[in-house]
């Protein structure tokens, strides 16, 4: 489906994101022939000088983020030509001059507005587009994270955005749900008859989620210890995975029909209480380490640390889902900063067999195991058990794979390229709506506040390990292990 013409507005648009993300995302769209001729983009900041030196900035700090294979100089300088630098203040409604006099006026053009930036400027930003006649009924509006910092601020932000853009105008990012591997779980769950029987509490032991991350906080200290793992990546990247694991068949791929069936999941997660505030959240810190056999400093030695920070950079989680699918299945989730690795991957493990014919020797059982990895490898490992060759009948594991990179020769697309795609589409399904947000920070809210009045401090773990002991001993009590622990 072609593109309709559209202007879209980065507000941030000189930041970390717009740079490594969103340009290089739209050039990508460039590159495919895929932008209609006035497409237009707008960044802005407020401290640049005009669009030429803010184009030095781009060939600087976003040319280096396109992939090799995908770079012509001939199609990039079609694209700076789309991009305009507008340096405003976007908490001064006088300054929304500036961008009316820039964008070129709705219905004949969408107009989407990016708001790549603190959560506290949104409801500022909104008011300032809707008293300049800016945000009209055709207009879109895309929060980035994050989507506040409780659920009280959430709601805060739902109601001020909502006073001026409809529920359909509003495109909450939550970049994992644009990961390929995410939409092939969507694939595998719905579009197989294969699974679906077995998608349950009668066949499925224990669902595992990690995200591990090899990077420490970088230059980003301001907002990280303001923020911590739980806010960062639970609250919303892994609570969405495990919405897409557990949720029933949406009845269609229509956004609303997607979206109840995941807030069903939201609602149905176990509520903490003080016994499982304390046996099932394990929060940890980095401390120095190896990472790739570099040495790395703590969390509190980094650039700009407090040094007696309590903020977390890594929380494993044990919980549950009430419903008939799923009661009694426990799905761990963690994720953290400075691990061992980097990785992205669902674990679903399914449950022993009932009863064993094989009774030779040196037959190592496991059981089924399916797993769904996100990054660096994209693709499908089916753990089966199979004979090994020869005489007798030794049982083995062996691994059914599918590497998505070698199996579909197609360009792959970032996560940004493809929720932008659908941002100018006016396609909802892969953005989080308003109560599936204030469901997910109504579940973690406990913690939170568990943690503030909790004396301990986090667990210390050092930086190039898989994280605390405890989060160990966490899955451990019920027998079991991390994948990667194993
Ligand atoms: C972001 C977090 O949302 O996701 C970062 O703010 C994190 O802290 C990043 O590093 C991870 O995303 P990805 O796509 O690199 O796994």
């Amino acid at each position: 489906m072609a593109l309709e013409e559209f202007d879209l507005a980065i507000f941030g648009g000189t930041g970390d994101l717009s740079m490594r993300k969103l340009l290089p995302a739209m050039y990508s769209r460039e590159f495919a022939e895929d932008l209609p001729a006035g497409a237009r983009i707008l960044c802005i900041g407020r401290h640049v000088g005009d669009t030429a030196e803010f184009l030095k900035q781009v060939e600087k700090d976003a040319k280096p983020h396109i992939p090799r294979e995908t770079f012509k100089a001939a199609v990039w300088e079609r694209f700076c030509k789309r991009i305009q630098y507008v340096g405003m203040d976007a908490t001064d409604p006088a300054a929304y001059k500036a961008l009316v006099d820039a964008m070129r006026p709705e219905p004949e053009i969408t107009n989407v507005f990016y708001l790549a930036t603190p959560p506290a400027l949104f409801s500022k930003v909104c008011n300032n587009l809707s008293a300049s006649g800016l945000a009209t009924p055709n207009s879109r509006v895309v929060l980035e994270k994050p989507l506040g910092h409780d659920l009280a601020s959430a709601k805060q932000i739902n109601l001020e955005v909502g006073k001026i853009f409809s529920e359909t105008q509003i495109f909450r990012i939550d970049h994992y749900l644009g990961k390929e591997t995410v939409q092939n779980l969507l694939a595998l769950r719905f579009g197989n008859v294969l699974f679906e029987p077995l998608w349950r509490r009668e066949w499925i032991s224990d669902v595992q989620i990690t995200i591990a991350e090899e990077l420490g906080v970088g230059n980003r200290m301001g907002y990280y210890e303001t923020s911590g793992a739980l806010r960062d990546m639970l609250q919303n990247h892994l609570l969405q995975l495990l919405c897409i694991v557990a949720m029933e068949p949406p009845t269609s791929m229509t956004s609303d029909a997607v979206r109840d069936e995941k807030l069903k999941v939201l609602h149905s997660l176990k509520p903490f209480t003080p016994v499982t505030l304390a046996q099932n959240v394990v929060r940890g810190q980095y401390r120095s380490g190896h990472v790739n056999g570099v040495a790395v400093p703590g969390y509190r030695k980094e650039k700009d640390a407090n040094p007696t920070s309590r903020t977390e950079t890594y929380v494993a989680v044990k919980t549950e889902i009430d419903t008939w699918r799923w009661a009694g299945v426990p799905f761990y989730l963690r994720t953290g900063k400075r691990m061992a690795d980097s990785l992205a991957e669902i674990v679903i493990r399914f449950k022993k067999i009932p009863h064993s014919i094989f009774t030779q020797p040196n037959s190592s059982f496991e059981e089924n195991c399916l797993v769904i990895r996100l990054q660096p490898d994209e693709g499908l490992h089916l753990n089966l058990m199979a004979k090994t060759p020869g005489d007798g009948m030794r049982l083995k594991p062996v691994e059914l794979e599918l590497n998505f990179l070698e199996s579909f020769k197609a360009p792959r697309m970032e996560a940004y390229e493809r929720l932008l795609l659908d941002v100018l589409r006016g396609r909802l399904t892969l953005f989080m709506r308003s109560d599936e947000l204030e469901a997910a920070w109504a579940w973690v809210e406990p913690i939170l506040e568990y943690w503030e009045q909790e004396e301990n401090e986090p667990i210390p773990y050092n930086a190039g390990t898989w994280g605390p002991a405890a989060a160990s001993a966490l899955i451990g009590r019920d027998g079991l292990q991390w994948r990667e622990e194993a």
